[in-house]
């Protein structure tokens, strides 16, 4: 992405990237003392989630917030956010390209039968009944592949990874694909629309626990659509992404400063406050 912004966008040149982390090393207070140690005057936080949640972007934003309490940034630091692109056309565009490519591995008689399972990470229902913005956001990228594939094919929207007893968004990805199994749908394939790249999720839930162990007791056929990983688009988009909101002056977006409705965390508001002044402040 770097090197693809350095050529498109010279003016910003050279640009360097930084990787912080919420849960493991290099975490926020790792990296950020890094990035005001080489000396950067223009800081770009880049979520790498497309769509946008409390409990991963915000919470990402929170911590940075905690972490600049006591180690305030340096004055003459400009800080920009870009916090969600769920329907950026790259990345809509890779989610396509890959599900084409793997569709037409299939003979045509059975790519005919295919239902797209998108699957994405979900969220416990008191986040949604708070208004966390993720269900819809991740609707919207679903939507935008769907009308690049030209709704090719029957789909739906699942869930995956739920944790612990409460209650979470459904219907979840494993109890989708039996019973879709049991009506008849003998060949599906799971497109990881909220993740960009590979890990636990994708590789041990996706490819272990459903795709092969689900696919043996059902007897359905299910294939698994690669993330969005080091595609090309992606890569591209990564870049337009970045160059696009330097040329239009970047800032954060007005969502960004807005808390959920109902939001009972008493970290989202002084730090969404405190990203409006940081922002602004330049
Ligand atoms: Fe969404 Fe606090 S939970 S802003």
């Amino acid at each position: 992405m770097c090197e693809q912004l350095d050529q498109i966008s010279p003016e910003t040149a050279p640009h360097k990237h930084y990787v912080a982390f919420r849960y493991v090393s290099p975490l926020t207070e790792e990296t950020v003392p890094e990035v005001v140690a080489s000396g950067a005057k223009r800081v770009v936080l880049f979520s790498q989630y497309p769509q946008y949640s409390c409990a991963t972007a915000g919470s990402s934003i929170n911590a940075l917030h905690q972490y600049c309490q006591q180690h305030p940034l340096p004055p003459d630091v400009r800080l920009s956010v870009i916090d969600r692109w769920s329907t950026h056309r790259g990345l809509v565009r890779t989610f396509a390209a890959n599900i084409r490519a793997q569709l037409e591995r299939l003979p045509e008689q059975v790519r005919r039968q295919v239902v797209l399972l998108f699957s994405a990470h979900s969220l416990p229902l008191r986040a949604v009944a708070r208004g966390d913005p993720y269900p819809a956001e991740v609707g919207a990228t679903v939507q935008a592949v769907m009308a690049e594939l030209g709704h090719s094919h029957p789909y739906r929207l699942v869930w995956q990874s739920k944790v612990g007893p409460l209650p979470w968004m459904e219907p979840a990805t494993d109890a989708a694909i039996e019973a879709m199994a049991k009506r008849g749908h003998k060949h599906l394939m799971l497109v990881p629309i909220s993740f960009v790249n590979e890990h636990i999720e994708t590789l041990h839930e996706l490819d272990i626990e459903y795709a092969k162990d689900l696919g043996e007791k059902t007897g359905a056929s299910i294939y698994r659509v690669p993330a969005p990983n080091d595609h090309p688009e992606f890569i591209g988009a990564l870049a337009d992404l970045v160059r696009t909101h330097l040329a239009e002056g970047g800032g954060v977006r007005p969502q960004l400063l807005m808390t959920c409705p109902m939001c009972t965390n008493p970290a989202c508001f002084p730090a969404k406050r405190w990203i409006g002044e940081t922002v602004n402040r330049a």
